[in-house]
């Protein structure tokens, strides 16, 4: 718990430690079914993150049972468990009550080798920084609640969001991993940010090499932006610079709050061509390097 690690582990014996984290939300996607699938990737990324083998879960159910149709519940299930199935996890259990605003999510649970885990720190000066999803999830649904987001957009971010960071955690723990996090809530800045506490390094973010979402350029450039971002940039102000040329809009981004967000992967620049090559190979097409590991200015990130 002292840092801000993306699960819990608890070691059991010298080689076996349990791996346990929840997460829940409400609704991002008009589509129950893709909403359920969409937290349930969500909910398994922190483990993998970690590099865990995630076994069993739980759903978290809050749902205004008064005013919702109960179907509309067991789509979301049903979009939950599959998901699940895919990930080869077993749902065990659940909780649900009623509430005035629906949400969903659950708790896994896994395990891990406690010599094995993968932290969010342990970066170090010369690595290369792997993403391996495109940005703009959250941008992407505050316009689609606002009804301004095109069809093509929401597709892509469904899509996204519904695959697994599982395929990408395995390869990089083949290939050998010193960081790894995955981007959430605090967007890509603000978790590269937690991936530098307590280490004397800093990063530079190559913000043209980020990869995007289909028209989230478009949707930051008018400022239709989900509040989270802005609280988001607020927080790290002081320990991120954006170079003159960059864009407001492309900093504004790299701000955005994820929801079943990519890995940000850590390794050395040696071993980043060979994990990235073979995740492209592997059907994780949109991993790209988007920048480095430096050792000054220390605790900064230079967005570039
Ligand atoms: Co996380
Ligand atoms: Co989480």
């Amino acid at each position: 718990m002292e840092r801000a690690e993306d699960a819990g582990v608890y070691k059991l014996t010298d080689d076996l430690a349990i791996i346990q984290t929840i997460d829940f939300f409400t609704p991002i996607v008009d589509d129950p079914y893709s909403f359920g699938q969409v937290a349930a990737a969500n909910a398994l990324s922190d483990v993998y993150a970690m590099g865990g083998k995630p076994l069993t879960a739980m759903n978290i159910v809050c749902f205004p049972i008064k005013k919702m149709d109960i179907a509309i519940l067991r789509e979301i299930l049903a979009g939950g468990i599959d998901k699940l199935h895919e990930a080869e996890v077993i749902l065990v259990g659940g909780h649900s009550v009623e509430d005035e605003e629906l949400k969903y999510g659950l708790s896994v649970t896994g395990t891990i080798h406690p010599a094995k885990v993968v932290l969010n720190t342990g970066a170090r000066p010369g690595d290369k920084l792997i993403l391996t999803k495109p940005l703009g999830t959250g941008i992407i649904s505050t316009a689609l609640k606002g009804k301004a987001a095109d069809e093509d957009a929401v597709a892509s971010i469904v899509k996204s969001m519904t695959t697994l960071n599982r395929k990408a955690s395995e390869l990089m723990q083949e290939t050998g991993v010193r960081a790894c996090t995955d981007v959430t809530g605090f967007g890509l800045l603000g978790h590269a940010a937690e991936m530098m506490e307590d280490s004397d390094i800093s990063m530079v973010i190559h913000s043209a090499a980020v990869p995007l979402f289909p028209g989230v350029k478009e949707l930051a450039e008018t400022g239709m932006v989900p509040g989270g971002l802005h609280r988001n940039r607020e927080f790290r102000r002081d320990m991120v610079k954006v170079a003159k040329e960059v864009p407001d809009y492309l900093a504004d981004i790299l701000f955005d709050p994820q929801t079943s967000g990519g890995l940000l992967i850590s390794l050395s620049a040696k071993k980043a061509p060979a994990l990235l090559e073979r995740m492209h190979r592997e059907g994780i097409k949109e991993a790209t390097i988007i920048g480095e590991v430096t050792a000054e200015p220390k605790g900064k990130i230079i967005v570039s």
